[in-house]
């Protein structure tokens, strides 16, 4: 899923790319219902009634055996939205331990890096078995290196297409 939420996303065209190089047996699906999530609220979770868009999200991860997290940085740290997304499945459990992959697509590689730590430290509240981290600098490098992070988020998946 991408942290970005605008239509022409550099964040989003990168996890295009990893569905196109993602390993034959591997399916990648983009998940952008991030979007329509409430703010997270422990009145909401404590009441039972669980809205729609956050049920989708959470069976979204519950079928999936990993993450793959494209996120651009907000004021040196992870987008709101995003951080949004993570705070509704705290309590709930869907990405206690899940392998998630994180990257940004960036002009330059010295850009986004204090968003992905940011959203490290956050993925590590929930011990989160967390795969690159590195941001991706767009140029003649960029599709290797999102093939590089889709095949090391398999290898740690231990999905079949490794
Ligand atoms: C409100 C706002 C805050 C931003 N803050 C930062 C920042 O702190 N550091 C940074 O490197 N880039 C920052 N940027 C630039 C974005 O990270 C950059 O435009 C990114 O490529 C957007 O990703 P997207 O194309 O997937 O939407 C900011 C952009 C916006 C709109």
């Amino acid at each position: 899923m991408s942290g970005s939420l605008q239509r022409a996303s550099s964040n989003h065209r990168l996890l295009e790319v990893a569905q196109r190089v993602a390993p034959a047996g591997v399916a990648l699906t983009l998940f952008d219902g991030i979007r329509d999530l409430p703010h997270f609220d422990p009145d909401i979770e404590a009441g039972g009634d669980v809205p729609a868009p956050v049920v989708a999200w959470r069976r979204a991860l519950s079928g999936s055996d990993a993450l793959l997290i494209a996120s651009p940085e907000y004021g040196h740290s992870l987008p709101g939205a995003l951080k949004n997304s993570i705070d509704w499945v705290i309590g709930s459990g869907e990405l206690e331990r899940k392998v998630v992959g994180i990257t940004a697509a960036v002009p330059i590689a010295e850009r986004g890096r204090l968003g992905l730590a940011a959203l490290a430290g956050t993925l590590r509240a929930v011990r989160a078995r967390l795969v690159g981290g590195a941001p991706i600098a767009r140029g003649p490098d960029f599709e290797r290196h999102v093939t590089e992070l889709v095949a090391a988020l398999v290898h740690e998946a231990e999905l079949p297409g490794d």
